[in-house]
């Protein structure tokens, strides 16, 4: 499809001081001009979008509609970059927002302040499906044939997954050796992804597979393509509609790549541009302690957005400083376990437009968060947590109060990595010990022990009455 830059949708550097703009004809993952990441920009007096956020709801009773009911796409009017018939979906986006008082009573919130928006209800599994769709959507008005990607494990069981089921595309995927946690490296293999491990880690992985498909022409689906960030702008669309189109007090999530937050930074930015919304939540995003560089740098540098103008040598330095030191990121949370977040310039510029907050979680509050989320019945995966771990760090700060309004993005299925789950819960000391020990994790607060019974009726019934 030839696309001029005239047209509505174009790509833009996101540095003010370049602001170059590219049209959506070209598969970019940077700006040609001055190397800083692109944005998806649109020129919406140009454009259709609805005059209020509730119009959306007339996509609700089209069931019979694919691009109606997916959750990525029945928001089109907000991400309208290809012709709607062209979008490809997979059923991505039917995702939840559940209220909970029983996490919300473990992180100090009054009840019915605290919600769980469940990303793990995707085809693949996590949030990444939002994304994809976008990123798929483009790289078929490209006419692409390949497409690659660097992952921990979410993004590579998606791309695999849209690839199998479209067979509009083959996949490439680039994983770190013994990095990535099973269901999801079973996802990637079962799908039928071309699956390349590299001895090294994901900041590894990333690296080459960015000059990899420079060389080879593959079409890239990491988030340093803009097409995923808005695809991802969708969860937070949804969580507006689950909430009645009320604006929340804070969106909580965890922080890797910084995708996520990057994208939910310019969906609220742009809602309030259109007059949509009249305010902006706060978005607080959750490193792992073992992965910290955004931590680091906007909580403890102070480096910031500063309105296009970021400290770039501190944030070099504390890289070339990291390198020399041999410092590698490390956390039970393998799905954020990233030293150089690709992201991290739109993530600034999303905590400033949302007066956010970023802090780290802990291997050992991270597990515990994951079990009182699980034990609410709607599991997550490791990295998830981070989310839920910073929101009972952010309330005992007194940074978030008991009575605001709280999201937490629940970003992976539980079955994603059972391995961490397993071992929190096994009366095996040695199982622990290896899988958690070496992590730092002590204790397990909540684990729920598995009882051994001899194969026996009547000691099987003593057992349930004991413990029933
Ligand atoms: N949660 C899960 C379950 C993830 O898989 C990821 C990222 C994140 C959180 C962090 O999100 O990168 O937008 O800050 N996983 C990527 C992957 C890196 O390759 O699957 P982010």
């Amino acid at each position: 499809m030839a696309i001029s830059i005239t047209d509505p949708s174009f790509q833009q550097c996101i540095v003010p001081t370049c602001g170059a703009t590219f049209s959506l004809g070209e598969a970019l993952v940077a700006c040609p001009r001055c190397g800083n990441l692109l944005d998806v920009a649109y020129q919406w007096d140009r454009l259709s979008v609805p005059g209020k956020l509730a119009d959306f709801e007339a996509q609700w009773a089209r069931r019979d509609d694919p691009h109606a009911a997916s959750g990525v796409w029945r928001f089109h009017a907000l991400l309208p970059f290809a012709p709607r018939d062209q979008c490809v979906t997979v059923g991505e986006g039917q995702t939840l927002l559940h209220a909970s008082d029983g996490v919300g009573q473990y992180v100090g919130m009054k009840p019915g302040r605290l919600f769980l928006q469940y990303e793990g209800m995707n085809p693949s599994g996590s949030f990444k499906d939002n994304g994809m769709a976008a990123a798929f959507t483009h790289a078929r008005v490209l006419g692409a044939k390949r497409a690659a990607c660097a992952s921990t494990g979410n993004t590579s069981a998606s791309l695999a997954l849209y690839c199998s089921v479209t067979r509009l595309l083959k996949a490439v995927i680039f994983v770190g050796s013994g990095k990535i946690a099973f269901g999801k490296l079973s996802q990637a293999l079962d799908y039928g992804a071309l699956t390349v491990q590299i001895s090294g880690d994901f900041d590894d992985a990333m690296a080459r597979v960015q000059e990899v498909s420079r060389d080879l022409g593959l079409y890239l689906v990491n988030s340093v393509n803009p097409f995923r960030l808005e695809g991802q702008k969708t969860i937070m669309f949804r969580v507006l509609e689950a909430l009645r189109w009320e604006v929340p007090d804070w969106i909580v999530v965890p922080g890797g790549n910084l995708g996520n937050s990057s994208a939910f930074g310019k969906a609220f930015f742009e809602l309030r541009e259109l007059g949509l919304i009249s305010r902006i939540p706060r978005l607080a995003v959750i490193n792992a302690t073992g992965a910290r560089t955004l931590f680091d740098l906007h909580e403890e540098q102070g480096v910031r957005w500063n309105n296009g103008k970021p400290n770039l040598p501190a944030i070099d330095e504390y890289h070339a400083q990291m390198d020399a030191a041999g410092r590698r990121a490390s956390t039970i949370a393998s799905a954020i376990e990233i030293n150089r977040p690709v992201n991290l310039l739109k993530c600034l510029r999303a905590l400033e437009w949302t007066n956010g907050v970023v802090r780290h979680a802990s291997d050992q509050d991270i597990l515990d968060a994951k079990a009182q989320v699980g034990a609410g019945g709607m599991g997550c995966e490791p990295a998830s947590a981070a989310s839920v771990a910073g929101v009972k760090a952010l309330v005992t700060e007194g940074v978030i109060q008991p009575d605001e309004r709280v999201v937490c993005i629940l970003t992976g299925h539980q079955l994603k990595d059972p391995k961490a789950t397993v071992a929190y819960h096994s009366t095996d000391q040695d199982q622990f010990n290896e899988v958690l020990g070496s992590r730092g994790v002590r204790r397990a607060a909540f684990a729920n022990r598995a009882v051994a019974v001899p194969n026996d009726r009547n000691e099987i019934i003593k057992a349930i009455r004991l413990y029933g």
